[in-house]
């Protein structure tokens, strides 16, 4: 995603009250920001946040965060939310390589990487938001028995992640390479990127996955 550099853009994204600056500060404490005890839910790599201020619309009873490290593409999500304010909806400028330092063992209830960027070269492999290091990163923020949804346009990637899933020890639910022509669409909510995709006849993508470490299973059921 190609933006033009934005002088002050955490200076510009502080005026929102949804942003939060020091999110170091939260850790441990999410449910006190949130002022409730409701389930907390994240997108890595939130982009320009059609999904995920869809998402916070239509679930007032979950807290959502929009984890995004490009402030710059904060400064458009932070445009579309409504001007009555989302309560539980809070967006964050953050590298995921440094999720531990945000959140504490079991803090969050689902994740979303919605079209993370595949990486294609080998050697920049470690920086796809599915290889084993990621993967290993989630599961000391992840409640046991939660999920994480992953969607994606590239094939070979999907095809790098379902296996890098499996072999970190997560349990692969569901997963279709046809997500709209799959049974598992209904309350599919479309990112940016899946629109554009998806409008230029690019099959997308899914899979679920859980972690849970007392519970593997070996079954995944294909669409
Ligand atoms: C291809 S875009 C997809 C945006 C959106 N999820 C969508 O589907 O339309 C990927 C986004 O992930 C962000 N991103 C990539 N690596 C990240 C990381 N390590 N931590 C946080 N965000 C990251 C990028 O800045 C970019 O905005």
């Amino acid at each position: 995603m190609r933006l033009r550099n934005v002088p002050n853009a955490h200076e510009k994204l502080s005026e929102s009250t949804n942003y939060i600056r020091d999110p170091q500060a939260y850790k441990g404490r999410w449910n006190e920001y949130f002022k409730n005890d409701n389930p907390i839910y994240m997108e890595i790599g939130s982009g320009k946040g059609q999904f995920i201020i869809r998402m916070a619309s239509e679930n007032p009873d979950i807290n959502f965060i929009a984890l995004e490290k490009s402030p710059v593409v904060l400064l458009q999500l932070i445009k579309k939310i409504p001007s009555d304010g989302l309560v539980n909806l809070a967006v964050i400028s953050f590298d995921a390589e440094k999720l531990e330092e945000i959140f504490d063992s079991g803090e969050i209830n689902r994740l979303y990487l919605n079209f993370s960027d595949p990486w294609p070269k080998k050697r920049h492999a470690k920086r796809r938001l599915t290889s084993p290091r990621f993967l290993e990163i989630y599961k000391n923020i992840l409640k046991p028995g939660s999920l994480i949804e992953f969607k994606t346009d590239n094939r070979d990637f999907f095809e790098y992640s379902l296996e890098e899933f499996r072999s970190s020890g997560y349990n692969l639910l569901k997963a279709t390479y046809d997500l709209y022509n799959s049974d598992f669409l209904e309350g599919n909510i479309p990112t940016e990127y899946e629109s554009k995709f998806h409008n230029m006849g690019v099959p997308i993508n899914k899979l679920f996955a859980e972690y849970d470490p007392k519970n593997s299973k070996e079954e995944v059921s294909h669409n």
